[in-house]
């Protein structure tokens, strides 16, 4: 199977790249934060707190996760048999899912499955530590990043549109915490893999961000031109 690991801070455009590279190429598109929203989300929900272990990690034998696939090959993300998949994308949720990412048994509850995805489909798997140490075999390794203004300034265009009433202020702070979170805690860290391609996206439409993944992908898999 071939697999594209897809690395990188918040907003740093991950999600809507590597949804149209998989479509271009035909693979599946893995969204990896989605695990981590799911188990932020329960965690929450039962009133806990997502940043203390002793919270989070007792609740892991009460959570089942599943990634489903439809027609489309569109995920949708089922926590205890629910569809949670638009329920994860608030900010609360945003920031529950950076705190339990730095617990090593979440991180080790969320493995296989996403191993397991990539043992049986050719996949672009978006997340912090694909390359390292979800798929550090990966055919090709990718660490996305952009300006931390221009991240937060894309990430509160989004939220807009959704009618979240967040300030750019707010989205640039939140964006900082959870940068600071995901790259310092000790277990897996977001750090770009040595052998990853470091791809800046400041000054790139999302179009020619695109089209510089598929070429990478591309001259690595030497496929033809699908579109
Ligand atoms: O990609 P995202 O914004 O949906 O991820 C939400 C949070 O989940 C992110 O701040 C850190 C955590 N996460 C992680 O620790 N490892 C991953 N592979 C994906 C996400």
């Amino acid at each position: 199977m071939l697999s594209i690991a897809l690395d990188g801070p918040v907003g740093a455009g991950k999600t809507t790249i590597a949804r149209e590279l998989a479509k271009r190429l035909g693979f599946l598109y893995v969204d990896t934060g989605a695990l981590y929203r799911s188990i932020g989300k329960y965690v929450l929900d039962q009133g806990g707190n997502p940043s203390l272990p002793a919270e989070v990690v007792p609740s892991l034998q009460h959570i089942s996760i599943q990634l489903r696939y439809n027609a489309g090959r569109q995920q949708r993300v089922y926590l205890n048999g629910q569809d949670v998949s638009d329920k994860i994308r608030t900010p609360e949720v945003s920031m529950a899912a950076s705190q339990v990412g730095s617990i090593p048994e979440v991180r080790e509850f969320l493995l296989s499955l996403q191993r397991n995805i990539a043992l049986q489909n050719n996949v672009v798997m978006d997340g912090r530590d694909i390359g390292t140490t979800i798929l550090p075999n990966a055919s090709l390794k990718i660490f996305l990043t952009a300006s931390a203004e221009e991240r937060a300034a894309r990430r509160h265009r989004e939220l807009m549109e959704k009618g979240d009433p967040s300030t750019f202020e707010q989205v640039l702070e939140d964006l900082k915490q959870r940068d600071y979170n995901d790259s310092h805690r000790a277990v897996s860290p977001l750090v770009q893999a040595p052998d990853a391609v470091l791809v800046d996206t400041t000054s790139l439409s999302l179009e020619e961000s695109i089209d510089a993944l598929e070429k990478l992908a591309q001259n690595t898999f030497f496929l033809r031109d699908r579109r």
